[in-house]
């Protein structure tokens, strides 16, 4: 009885992350056994709402989408159980008096217990810092934890974030800042570390000398519908670049950490970030979606939007080469590429190596395989897998050769689901297990490599190439892979 308990309160709880992600990873943490005995979750937002009319708010979401990675048994009744856990309070987001209240009403729900706090803030970032100011003075915890668990945009440019940084250390101190970035919460993002470090294959092949270029993919088959507002005052560059694609680089090109510690990884990652140039504009393609009519139906371009102005140059796809100067991979181009309202749905990691130098088959046999080279695949979603392709004999008294792939297929191989990252990463926080979250100095990082180029887009005002809804993006992409004399690897027939 004397375990501490852990309330959790979901500020912007009517918003459509604590509706579709984070409510229903709370629950899935709770029938997995994993939240700790004595927690109490909180919805806080403006709107008036009884705990009633959140519960059926959260049971009308169960229903409809969630159980998609619950399919275990008595799951109805565990959610009875966990609802009854989970309460509402209407509050503004700027008022200490508000969250005074919601002080009191955890109080009572802590019944004198070591009370632990963690709030995630699920709101737009012009209210952040009330919101962190409000919770800090007047609904921190008196003698346990408090953490505060943030979205992105962390700003928009090396000085936006900087300032915000400054803002939140005025009421919290780094360690109880937990910044998310949901791409490190995925299952093949962490095991990324594992495929690498205790694998002998690989780790000896991670470096210039093996590894002719690495891309990192993330496409959507859907526009930026609905979010629009707040998409145009970012754009893809900001949205998945500098933040998802560009952890998972970091993660990929890290020496070894000392140890699996928090402190060691994010130390490694920050060098990476550190060794790397910033962006320059010729590396950069960017695209905009237009209208596509296709099978009668048609598709609209970014500016039908009603909350995106008409002249909008915002990117809606990007490609870029990056580079890292540092022995390991010096002269390693590193390609991005993200769009939304492309052909597909997919994240994924690709690794093509070198040529086999002096290749014995390419005299006699095949033309495709001239020049023999083999390519790793990291699928991270959807259909999570592990493949590498690799050059092999087609059976038979002949001689010829083909490429196939020696595969990791999650589906097959795993029966168990894979956890939504939202869960891994809010178990993470309530655990205080720091190793997925972005500490500010590889925050600082990240943007100091794309403030500039950012900047230059906009002053110059670059118009975006247009592609159409469900395409495969600019063409532009492919000639700045070509610059580096690569090719896209998602490209192939055979994926
Ligand atoms: C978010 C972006 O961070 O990631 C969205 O803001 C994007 O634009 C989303 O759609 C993609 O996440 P996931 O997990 O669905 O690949």
């Amino acid at each position: 009885e004397n375990e501490p308990s852990v309330s959790i309160t979901v500020v912007g709880a009517s918003g459509d992350l604590a509706k579709k992600k984070i409510f229903p990873a709370l629950f899935a943490l709770y029938y997995e056994d994993c939240l700790p005995k004595h927690f109490t979750i909180y919805g806080y937002a403006r709107s008036k709402m009884t705990d009633a009319e959140l519960r059926t708010m959260m049971f009308v979401v169960y229903l409809d989408e969630v159980p998609m990675f619950i399919h275990g048994e008595n799951c109805d009744e565990k959610m009875e159980q966990f609802l009854k856990r989970c309460f509402y309070h209407s509050g503004q987001y700027d008022s200490e008096e508000n969250f005074a209240e919601l002080d009191r009403k955890l109080k009572k729900h802590e019944g004198g217990r070591v009370s632990n706090r963690l709030f995630y803030l699920s709101i737009p970032p012009n209210i952040f810092i009330d919101a962190v100011k409000c919770a800090s003075l007047s609904a921190s915890s008196g003698n346990g934890w408090t953490r505060v668990i943030v979205e992105k945009p962390f700003g928009r440019d090396s000085e936006s974030s900087a300032a915000l940084t400054k803002a939140l250390k005025n009421y919290l101190d780094e360690d109880q800042i937990f910044r998310i970035d949901h791409y490190l919460g995925k299952e093949l993002v962490e095991n990324l570390s594992v495929l690498r470090f205790s694998n002998l294959i690989f780790e000896p092949l991670w470096s210039r000398q093996y590894i002719r270029n690495v891309q990192l993919i993330f496409s959507e088959d859907f526009g930026t519908e609905g979010r629009g507002g707040y998409f145009d005052n970012y754009g893809i560059i900001r949205d998945i670049m500098q933040n998802h694609l560009l952890q998972i680089l970091a993660l990929f090109a890290m020496e070894t950490p000392v140890s699996l510690d928090a402190e060691d990884i994010r130390n490694e990652k920050v060098k990476v970030l550190r060794s790397m140039r910033p962006l320059q504009l010729e590396d950069m393609v960017v695209g905009q979606y237009k209208s596509h009519t296709k099978g009668g139906v048609t598709y609209p371009a970014y500016t039908d939007d009603k909350t995106v102005p008409k002249d909008s140059l915002t990117p809606t796809f990007a490609a870029a080469a990056l580079f890292i100067d540092n022995a390991r991979w010096d002269g390693v181009p590193f390609l991005m590429k993200a769009g939304k309202a492309l052909h597909s749905k997919r994240a994924e990691i690709r690794v093509q190596f070198r040529h086999v130098p002096g290749n014995l088959y390419n005299r006699n046999f095949g033309t495709d395989l001239d020049r023999a080279t083999n390519e790793l695949v990291i699928r991270v979603q959807p259909d999570e897998a592990i493949y590498l392709k690799i050059n092999n004999k087609i059976p038979g008294l002949g001689m010829r050769l083909d490429r196939s792939n020696l595969n990791l297929h999650y589906a097959a191989r795993y029966s168990k689901e894979i956890p939504d990252a939202y869960e891994r990463l809010l178990l993470d926080a309530i655990e205080g297990e720091r190793r997925l979250f972005i500490r500010s100095d590889e925050l600082n990082a990240a943007w100091a490599l794309f403030t500039p180029l950012l900047k230059e887009l906009e002053e110059k005002k670059i118009i975006p190439e247009y592609y159409p809804y469900g395409s495969r993006g600019p063409v532009g992409a492919h000639y700045l892979a070509a610059r580096y004399k690569v090719r896209w690897g998602d490209l192939n027939v055979e994926q």
